[in-house]
């Protein structure tokens, strides 16, 4: 492994099209820290490809099922700095696994995978990567740091209740993910393929329709960037996503019939995110509003379906002055100023 290079600029993977006034870190809390690793405060900090309506599928697909017969372990492959591996790794239950299968920083297995790797996350390693997971998480998954054509060799067949593809997007390596992914998933497993029909990635469409049309994968809904599909019985699922569907008003949808199958199509420009998990370098609303204090090392809790709640700002002044001076003067004087009302208090 290299060491700790500056952090990535994604070029070519458009799916989440980044300005270069975005590069990297929107605030100073998510800037590496000297050690040159990054520090999020926030899972939004974290860069990747991982948007609010995907985040409610995933919520949705791993939480509505809780029996032990849908029990199963969770698997990633390609994690880049871990916006999705932080998110999936929030819903982990005792018991389960979770592998995350990235080159990061080591060399790809072919021409057309380094070029692609080149082009895209060039600075990324997984120093970076394990630096945000345990931001937000005490322990790492099991990392697997090679091409995902040995995923088969570390992960148990069967064994996994969800499965994210989002690793090469190129035809050859994507068709072999997803008869890893059809040995790996349980009988009721659902898998994730991301960009399944983006310009940038034909191969993703092409692998992901092929499996459709020849090896028996069910597509189940598809939001802008992703599909999920399952092996086993799609009808079951697809009747619980409507009803869960038809309880959301930031979500559209509506069903059409592709390859012989209803297939749910989601519109999710309005989708309200899910709790995140919680970093530990997250700062703590302080009295005036402002966030100002660095929560505890240990804190780090994932939230994925009920966030702990905040405790209330302590108050002091009275409530117009409160907010003639918070909206009139600049924060350092405002922050002294609150000092004092609640020193006087
Ligand atoms: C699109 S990024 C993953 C984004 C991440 N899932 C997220 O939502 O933020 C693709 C990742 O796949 C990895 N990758 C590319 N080719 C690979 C291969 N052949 N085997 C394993 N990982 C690969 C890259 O290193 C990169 O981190």
């Amino acid at each position: 492994m290299t060491g700790v290079a500056a952090f990535v600029v994604p070029g070519e993977k458009t799916s989440m099209p980044q300005t270069s006034a975005q590069v990297q870190f929107p605030d100073r809390s998510a800037a590496p820290a000297g050690n040159g690793l990054p520090r999020p405060t926030r899972l939004d900090d974290v860069k990747g490809w991982f948007r609010p309506v995907d985040q409610l599928l995933f919520d949705w697909f791993l939480t509505h099922r809780r029996d032990r017969e849908h029990a199963g372990d969770l698997l990633e492959l390609g994690a880049y700095l871990g916006k999705s591996a932080i998110f999936l790794g929030s819903y982990l239950r005792p018991g389960e696994e979770f592998t995350v299968c990235d080159l990061w920083d080591s060399p790809a297995p072919d021409s057309s995978n380094s070029a692609e790797m080149d082009r895209s996350y060039a600075t990324l390693t997984r120093r970076a990567f394990e630096a945000n997971y345990l931001s937000f998480h005490d322990e790492l998954p099991s990392l697997v740091q090679a091409p995902t054509s040995v995923i088969t060799s570390r992960v148990r067949p069967a064994s996994c209740r969800f499965v994210h593809i989002d690793a090469s997007h190129l035809y050859e390596h994507v068709h072999g993910d997803i008869q890893a992914a059809e040995r790996l998933l349980t009988p009721e497993g659902v898998v994730v393929f991301d960009d399944f029909r983006a310009e940038h990635c034909p191969g993703v469409a092409a692998a992901v329709w092929g499996a459709v049309a020849t090896a028996g994968l069910t597509p189940l809904c598809i939001t802008g960037t992703k599909l999920y599909g399952t092996w086993g019985d799609a009808e079951q699922l697809r009747g619980e996503l409507l009803g869960w569907l038809g309880t959301r008003t930031d979500l559209w949808h509506g069903v059409e019939e592709v390859a012989g199958a209803p297939l749910i199509r989601i519109d999710g420009r309005k989708a309200q995110a899910p709790s995140h998990p919680r970093s530990r370098h997250r700062a703590e609303p302080a009295a005036d509003g402002q966030a100002d204090r660095p929560s505890p090392a240990t804190a780090a809790s994932p939230a994925p379906t009920s966030p702990a709640p905040t405790p209330p700002a302590r108050r002091s002044g009275s409530p117009g002055l409160r907010r003639l001076v918070r909206d009139l003067l600049p924060p350092l004087l405002t922050r002294a100023l609150v000092r004092t009302f609640r020193r006087l208090a």
